[in-house]
């Protein structure tokens, strides 16, 4: 099970390549504890983003790594830093405050990617840099090079890398469908030019278990001087066996996880991090490694990126799904009450869920609320909890019960409309039921400036949305419009998500109300201001990966 070289975030000494040591390497990587040690790469702020819609905001990205950092994330891949200035500047602010992790930027097979990856990366406590290149067929079709030239170039890219930063991870991208001799030699080639991580990704998810597993034991039996680097693995989920697959290389000898919170990321996304921190956790019997990673967080995480991304937890997603831990049928019931081992391989307070409490009423302080908030996981500040009380005692008058979830929401919302938003709800006054026309009367503020909109449309939806496109032309394409009720009963708050297409730009907006048409145009109203801030940034490079 041992097999491989073991990187060791608590031994700074230890002189295998880890978190700690960035850059380390040795020919004598022997396993120092008696659990390996596996590296958890997080990359929902870069693979997690390219998921069409995904995109976050500057504030946002630092929240999410900033959570990252305290959860015990090894590596937190901050982003792309050539793509856009917005994502140089995340990558470098990411950089600045993360007190633990390495922080990573990507960089494709080219000098002056690499050196601006470097730039944004270089102000962290441990920088990495992480270049790729396309190596199956089909990608190397798209440079046009043939395999000696793709060689030269990745000597060349990981030796410029090497010389600006001792902690180098590198890519065949499409790996999995690379030519093994090739794949080997290109590693190799890699591993002398200073690579202290190689990654071995599945692109496009085509892979399975065993086929994953061989992979990382080919490599590690052919390659020479793979004892002196760590190996990782990066499966997407195209084929539903994302986290098997990443399991599979980890028993391989796979030393780090490229994972996302939620599975986020691009077409059916990536690794769920929650998935592999778990499944090794309560599989430890046959899967005996060990992370750094508190799980108590997980959910909280998954909560934020929820809300930030846009991009909601399907209700039955292993770890983190609404249902996870709910038992709805009699005998499941019975036996959960008899004794919860029967139906529940973990607790759900491993994961960080309490049970849903009704928490105050209309009487409860702001002390009271503010411990409440920090139990769910939201450390807020004065200010947010002055606006977040003053919601929750409209909310209370409202609503008779008001539970953990509705106070999520409420947190969430509050962060997705900010006060210095450009375009504001200030009132909306709708006429609908079976006798139309229905309407709605609106007031925006748009630049501090207050305008006024009457609309007939088809329900008061439509009405709404037509009255704030009188007042905020644009052109864009309503492509998701979904409702959520946050908790059960007729008085539960809706949470709305709306994702708007215009020009190739995808954004998502969110906002929560016990009045659904309400929670649906300040959604509506969230997304324009995202593509506000979207249609001024910059894009000097279109990079894809
Ligand atoms: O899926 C992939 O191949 C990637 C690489 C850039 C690592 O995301
Ligand atoms: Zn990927």
């Amino acid at each position: 099970m041992t097999e491989a070289s073991t990187p060791d975030a608590q031994n700074p000494n230890a002189q295998t390549p880890n978190a700690q040591n960035p850059g380390t390497r040795s020919s004598d990587a022997r396993n120092r504890d008696s659990q390996d040690r596996v590296l958890i790469f997080d990359t929902t702020l870069r693979d997690g983003e390219q998921s069409p819609g995904a995109t976050m905001t500057l504030e946002e990205k630092l929240q999410i790594a900033t959570l990252l950092d305290e959860m015990g994330v090894d590596i937190i891949e901050a982003g792309f830093p050539i793509a856009s200035e917005g994502d140089f500047e995340a990558v470098s602010r990411i950089a600045a405050i993360s007190q633990n992790a390495v922080i990573c930027g990507l960089s494709r097979a080219d000098f002056s990617d690499i050196d601006r990856c470097w730039e944004a990366v270089k102000h962290a406590k441990r920088p990495r840099i992480h270049t790729f290149i396309g190596t199956s067929p089909l990608h190397r079709a798209i440079p046009n090079l043939d395999m000696d030239q793709m060689a030269e170039r990745i000597h060349d890219t990981v030796t410029h890398a090497r010389n600006l930063c001792d902690n180098v991870q590198w890519s065949p991208m499409d790996a999995t469908r690379t030519e093994h001799d090739y794949l080997c030699r290109v590693v190799e080639i890699a591993i002398k030019a200073g690579a202290t991580t190689i990654n071995i990704p599945d692109t496009v998810g085509y892979t399975a278990p065993r086929e994953s597993a061989d992979l990382i034991r080919m490599l590690r039996e052919r390659v020479p001087g793979a004892d002196t680097i760590t190996f990782a693995t990066h499966c997407h989920n195209d084929l539903g066996m994302a986290t098997a697959n990443a399991l599979a290389a980890v028993e391989a000898g796979a030393r780090q996880i490229e994972c996302t919170i939620n599975g986020l990321g691009e077409r059916a996304g990536n690794t769920a991090l929650e998935e592999v921190v778990m499944a090794m956790k309560v599989r430890n019997d046959i899967m005996p490694y060990r992370t750094g990673v508190d799980a108590t967080r997980i959910m909280n995480l998954s909560r934020v990126v929820a809300t930030v991304s846009g991009f909601p937890v399907q209700f039955n997603k292993a770890i983190v799904g609404k249902n996870a831990f709910a038992h709805e049928s009699g005998i499941h019931q019975d036996g959960m009450l008899k004794n919860a081992q029967t139906f529940e391989i973990m607790r759900p307070e491993d994961v960080g869920l309490n049970a849903t409490s009704l928490v105050m009423g209309k009487h409860s302080g702001r002390a009271a609320l503010r411990s409440k908030l920090r139990e769910l996981g939201y450390d807020v500040g004065d200010n947010q909890l002055k606006d977040v009380f003053v919601r929750f005692k409209e909310l209370a008058d409202r609503k008779k019960e008001v539970y953990d979830d509705d106070l999520i929401a409420l947190v969430r919302d509050q962060g997705t409309n900010a006060a210095n938003d450009r375009i504001q709800v200030k009132s909306l006054k709708v006429v609908c039921g079976t006798e139309g026309p229905q309407t709605a009367d609106l007031v925006l503020t748009i630049d501090d400036e207050t305008k006024t909109a009457h609309a007939v449309g088809d329900g008061p939806v439509d009405a709404a949305f037509k009255a704030v496109r009188e007042l905020v032309p644009n052109e864009a394409r309503l492509v998701v419009y979904q409702v959520h009720a946050v908790t059960e009963g007729m008085d539960a708050q809706a949470t709305v998500s709306v994702r708007l297409e215009e020009g190739g730009k995808i954004v998502t907006g969110q906002s929560a109300d016990t009045d659904t048409v309400v929670a649906s145009t300040k959604a509506y109203v969230n997304a324009l201001n995202k593509l506000l801030v979207r249609r001024l940034k910059t894009a000097p490079a279109a990079v894809t990966v």
